[in-house]
């Protein structure tokens, strides 16, 4: 039995954001200058005229629909790997998702495969920079550029990335972030909207004003405590004597219930709306202006723990390491890697006190729900199909990451595994030195025993547990 459970995310917020929140949150009336400041702040770092604060992603998509003034029935190319809620708003301002396969390296669009996608009807282009992974937005802007069509970028995962040294977010005619409390930036529920183009954002501005809702003294409290209980519950302590057994008892009661909530939520959200939600409160925004003055550490430390999975994960049997494009600065808020069996390496994990998720996202293309529009998307359904989100928390250690990957050494080479700080410290020596790599490296004579039996055959040897 492990010693401590390891969650897929953890927050990373400090006392003084706290002191922050507390400090705005005593001040009322101080809620303008507090959004306002954040969003000063957001435009800067993305280098935008304008950046508009939303209480989610979802509705600031919304309302750029609404705004964009994009045909009704014209078709949107996003990408198949997705998020079922992007599709629900497209659809729900009557235009019609053509789905776009992705690349297996970065999870995202494939870009040169866009072009074939465009017909008479299509307005426009969604890009969605899945989990932290920039898009090639060189190609897909000239694209969006040389057909005439609006393009919008998803940033949801993204804050805080570049692509060829250009922040994400300013690419297209607008973009949207979420700040939600598994974000690299988080307000506790939030998001932001993007744009260069004035007469856009003074229109955005305008319809937030319109939101039904505000959020008064039980709304802010109700999301104040959200988050903290988020924050506090997947601190490696509180997670591990609280999170972790609760999760094992939801998962006895209802093993499939991440994969539900993606394949049936959408038929259960048919006809709702984000259009309830009050804006943010003042404590959220002083909360994002906090965590952007450290947003580049914010994504080192992940980015960190990322390059250590990577090195311990690059040759091992049944899993393929992602391979970001070439000029993309994620921010790796995600860590996911392509696993044969990805189902009962998560379970195996799963007894090991490894949080890992195999379900997040889907290949919306095949979703019985989205059947009208449904096209052949392979590499996306390959991905749903091998797809496992890793921990890598920034405030992981690095023998957690070998704990990490020597448990899914052990699943896929039960017998004879070698140790993954064995692995790990190889593959630094190797980067730094130009050690031989892959079938060459031996520590030892039964690895070197374990590998040549591999080298003859390259399949996972075996699918029992260990
Ligand atoms: C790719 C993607 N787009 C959009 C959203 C919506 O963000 P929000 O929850 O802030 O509405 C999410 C949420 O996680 C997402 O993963």
């Amino acid at each position: 039995m492990p010693r401590t459970a390891i969650p897929r995310h953890q927050l990373e917020l400090t006392v003084q954001d706290y002191g922050r929140m507390l400090a705005a949150a005593l001040r009322p009336g101080s809620r303008d200058h507090h959004v306002a400041a954040f969003e000063r702040r957001f435009a800067a770092m993305v280098q935008c005229r304008h950046a508009i604060a939303a209480p989610s992603a979802r509705l600031g998509l919304d309302l750029l629909l609404r705004r964009l003034d994009l045909p009704a029935g014209g078709e949107v190319i996003v990408a198949a790997f997705n998020y079922f809620v992007v599709i629900e708003r497209l659809l729900a301002h009557g235009l019609r998702p053509v789905f776009a396969d992705i690349r297996r390296d970065d999870l995202n669009v494939d870009a040169a495969a866009l072009e074939g996608l465009v017909t008479p009807d299509t307005c426009a282009i969604l890009a969605t920079h899945m989990f932290g992974h920039p898009c090639r937005m060189g190609a897909i802007g000239d694209l969006a550029a040389r057909r005439k069509l609006t393009l919008i970028e998803d940033c949801a995962h993204a804050t805080g990335t570049t692509y060829r040294g250009r922040p994400v977010g300013g690419f297209g005619k607008a973009a949207i972030f979420s700040f939600s409390v598994m974000k690299l930036v988080t307000t506790f529920g939030g998001g932001m909207v993007t744009t260069n183009d004035d007469a856009l954002a003074a229109g955005l501005r305008e319809d937030l004003r319109q939101l039904p809702a505000r959020a008064g003294l039980v709304e802010a409290t109700r999301r104040f405590l959200k988050g903290a209980v988020m924050d506090a519950g997947t601190r490696t302590l509180p997670f591990t004597l609280g999170a972790w057994p609760a999760l094992r008892l939801a998962r006895r009661l209802r093993p499939n219930l991440q994969r539900d909530i993606m394949t049936q939520q959408p038929q259960r959200i048919r006809g709702w709306t984000p259009w309830g939600a009050a804006p943010l409160c003042g404590f959220q925004a002083a909360l994002g202006r906090a965590q952007l003055e450290r947003v580049a550490a914010l994504a080192d430390g992940r980015r960190q723990v990322a390059a250590w999975l990577d090195a311990a994960l690059a040759d091992c049997p049944g899993v393929q390491v992602l391979r970001p494009a070439e000029g993309a600065g994620g921010n790796a808020l995600y860590y996911g890697v392509l696993a044969d069996r990805a189902e009962e390496l998560a379970e195996h994990l799963f007894h090991r006190g490894i949080d890992a998720e195999t379900a997040e996202y889907c290949n919306c293309a095949d979703l019985d729900i989205y059947r009208e529009y449904a096209r052949p998307c392979p590499l996306a359904r390959d991905v749903q199909e091998r797809i496992i989100r890793l921990p890598n928390n920034p405030g992981m250690t690095r023998g957690q990451v070998e704990r990490v990957a020597a448990a899914i050494r052990a699943f896929y080479e039960p017998a004879g595994a070698p140790s993954a700080a064995a692995v790990l410290s190889h593959k630094t020596r190797s980067k730094a030195g130009g050690e031989p790599r892959a079938s060459a490296r031996a520590d030892s004579p039964s690895d070197q025993r374990r590998i040549a039996q591999r080298d003859l055959a390259p399949t996972p040897i075996s699918t029992r547990n260990v």
